[in-house]
């Protein structure tokens, strides 16, 4: 069995579409997929999406990214609604979205949001960053940290006796966004990261490290890397926008062998 990361595929386009559609329905059928986050904000895309992946490989693991929650053009007036439905629609095409194992491995998908935490936002990314406007959350979560702890009280960790069990070979975890800065490479230039206070969280990061898997799978930079820190293989995938080919390998990635262990 192998695991494969795939994250950032934005189906709206037409060519990622196809990309998707096009995949082989017999090669990954003993294999799982980690799907990090940001398909579509499109429902019915979403639906199309899924079950395109479910058909193709034996299990298929989604937490969605900020994208897959706007709202505006989705008929919805509240995040978190979108959300529920979410997670409705992946019951029904059994798409997992909670911790489980699959043969030695266990399986930790963690929600999330950003907070600020890894930088203050300026006048240009509070003006820029679409998901301030594309986003509508109950009054309950009315800033960046009530939501982000809101996601992060959902995800379950799993108890010491799971972990140390002697039928677990390996704890692979994924996310949408990033639980640490230093998964940036150094070379981003300094116009770049404009972005970083809403790319994730140090709380995600405590998270992630209270877990210490094998692998961490994340999305959301669009910027393609895998660096070991702290005895963790952390891994972006994404698949990105048509014209992000020098940052983006736009191909299946394998993170896990079931022969080889952690493979890339
Ligand atoms: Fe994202």
């Amino acid at each position: 069995m192998r695991v494969f990361a795939l994250s950032d595929i934005h189906v709206d386009y037409a060519e990622n579409l196809a990309w998707i559609m096009a995949l082989s329905d017999s090669d990954y059928q003993d294999d799982v997929l980690l799907l990090a986050g940001d398909v579509t904000d499109d429902m019915g895309l979403l639906r199309t999406v899924l079950t395109q992946l479910r058909a193709c490989f034996k299990g298929v693991y989604f937490v969605p990214g900020n994208h897959d929650l706007w709202v505006r053009k989705a008929g919805y007036s509240c995040s978190l609604q979108k959300f529920a439905d979410i997670q409705s629609l992946c019951a029904e095409l059994d798409v997992r979205t909670r911790i489980s194992t699959v043969e030695n491995l266990l399986i930790v998908p963690l929600l999330g949001w950003y907070d600020f935490s890894f930088a203050e936002p300026d006048r240009y990314l509070r003006r820029a960053w679409r998901d301030f406007r594309a986003c509508q959350w109950p009054e309950t979560l009315q800033d960046e940290q009530a939501i982000t702890d809101y996601f992060l009280s959902l995800n379950q960790l799993p108890d010491e006796s799971v972990r140390s069990s002697s039928s677990i070979d390996a704890t692979i975890s994924f996310s949408h966004f990033l639980p640490r800065l230093d998964v940036m490479p150094e070379r981003i230039p300094p116009h770049k990261r404009r972005v970083y206070p809403v790319l994730g969280s140090v709380k995600l990061g405590a998270q992630v490290a209270q877990l210490v898997p094998d692998v961490h799978v994340y999305g959301h930079s669009h910027v393609n890397r895998a660096v070991t820190l702290d005895a963790t293989r952390y891994v972006n995938n994404a698949f990105a926008y048509p014209d992000e080919e020098r940052i983006a390998r736009k191909t299946l990635v394998c993170v896990w062998d079931s022969g080889e262990g952690i493979a890339c």
